[in-house]
């Protein structure tokens, strides 16, 4: 049987925080109504999946551990009742401090979570507040004990850095702090100033470190997340052995997913897809029709009609640590890597790639500016 991985995407939270452009709003009274609906709609939605095992599933947000237990069992219900799940099924959730009871801590392990992702940002109470979150770095202490009582043995951390006026050593304090949590996974991204937000409305009066603090800041954090037994295995994800995310690799690994709710993200039979975001028009659709409108990526975005498979392919391995491998690459294109982007080699000469086992990769100082470098690999017009 077919693999595929499910996402679910809960778009609802508290409170917007200062830098986050996900898709969601804070009319969590809506919150019942929602979970009712996507549930109907992966019963109607299943038989497009009956050839299919899920192995991953992924419910993120927004806020997921807004909803309350008796809605996620129904969730989970759904999800069961409709799908094929495999046996050891990895089924993470996105996990808020603020929001986490023990309560519904059991109710997500009784449901079959076994990962945890709980966002903390920032172990400064400080920062914490300029960023708008909701909670504390105690609250944070109390979910993830919390957590660890209820039996999670797979819980990943989320921070982020380059804040406003953060300096290397305040995020390293950040970064120790959460090391000594023990947390099985740590994600740590980079502060992107989004328009669409509080922190892109202020920018001009937002004093952000430069590009060589944030390059420092980057490189220490490599190393010392490597130094603690965090192996790299992505751009912003560190993991101990066995503790990667099967989930988001298989985005990098251009392997099929779903995805459920307004703003969600599809790769299925070979095409890809979204979904608006709009939370009313896709109730009222889903009420109206029982699905909902699929914008295909071609139809959605004039540059990512222009990316050819091989491009997609290239870019989406290359986040990964363990980068893209010639062979696989000749037989999934039939025509060799090199020939397609001579500019990987010049990469490694220059240290910010190597060649490894026949796959080339990224080094730290190469994920840092991938962005450039994969611009000028993929050279558009000149490969095309
Ligand atoms: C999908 S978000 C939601 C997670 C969860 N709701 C929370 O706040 O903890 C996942 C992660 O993306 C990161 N993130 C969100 N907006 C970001 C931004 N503008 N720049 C960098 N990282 C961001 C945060 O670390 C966040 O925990
Ligand atoms: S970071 Fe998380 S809690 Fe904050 S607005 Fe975004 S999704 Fe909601």
């Amino acid at each position: 049987m077919k693999r595929l991985g499910l996402y679910i995407h809960i778009p609802f939270c508290q409170k917007k925080c200062n830098y986050c452009d996900f898709y969601s709003l804070t009319c969590i009274n809506r919150l019942s109504e929602y979970i009712c609906a996507i549930s109907k709609q992966i019963e109607n939605d299943s038989p497009l999946y009956k050839d299919y095992e899920i192995d991953t599933v992924f419910i993120g947000g927004g806020t997921p551990s807004l909803v309350l237990p008796k809605d996620f069992n129904s969730l989970v219900n759904s999800i069961k009742n409709n799908l094929n799940l495999t046996q050891g099924c990895e089924f993470s959730l996105e996990a808020n401090p603020g929001t986490l009871t023990k309560e519904k801590l059991i109710a997500y392990k009784n449901a079959g979570v076994n990962r945890l992702s709980m966002g903390l940002q920032s172990t400064n109470e400080n920062e914490l507040k300029m960023l708008g979150r909701i909670h504390t770095l105690d609250d944070f202490e109390e979910s993830f004990r919390l957590a660890r009582e209820c039996g999670f043995d797979n819980i990943s951390v989320d921070l982020m850095y380059s804040l406003p006026n953060q300096t290397k050593k305040d995020f390293i304090k950040s970064l120790k702090d959460v090391i000594s949590y023990n947390p099985e996974h740590i994600s740590s991204y980079l502060l992107k100033i989004e328009k669409n937000t509080y922190f892109g409305k202020i920018e001009n009066s937002l004093s952000l470190p430069d590009d060589d603090e944030q390059y420092n800041t980057y490189i220490l954090m490599c190393e010392l997340l490597e130094k603690n037994g965090y192996m790299q295995y992505e751009i912003s994800n560190f993991a101990k052995k066995g503790y990667e995310s099967n989930h988001n690799k298989r985005y990098w690994l251009s392997e099929e997913y779903v995805g459920i709710g307004p703003s969600a993200h599809s790769y299925f039979n070979g095409k890809r897809y979204s979904y608006k975001s709009n939370l009313e028009e896709y109730l009222s659709e889903l009420s109206q029709a029982g699905t909902v409108k699929k914008i295909y990526e071609a139809e959605n975005d004039e540059f990512e009609a222009q990316i050819t498979k091989s491009d997609e392919y290239l870019m989406l391995k290359l986040r990964l640590s363990d980068g893209i491998n010639q062979n696989e690459y000749f037989s999934r294109f039939g025509e060799e890597l090199l020939e397609k982007y001579p500019k990987l080699k010049s990469y490694v000469s220059l240290g910010y790639m190597k060649l490894k086992d026949n796959s080339y990769s990224f080094t730290p100082k190469g994920f840092f500016v991938s962005n450039y470098i994969l611009t000028d690999i993929l050279s558009f017009g000149q490969n095309s």
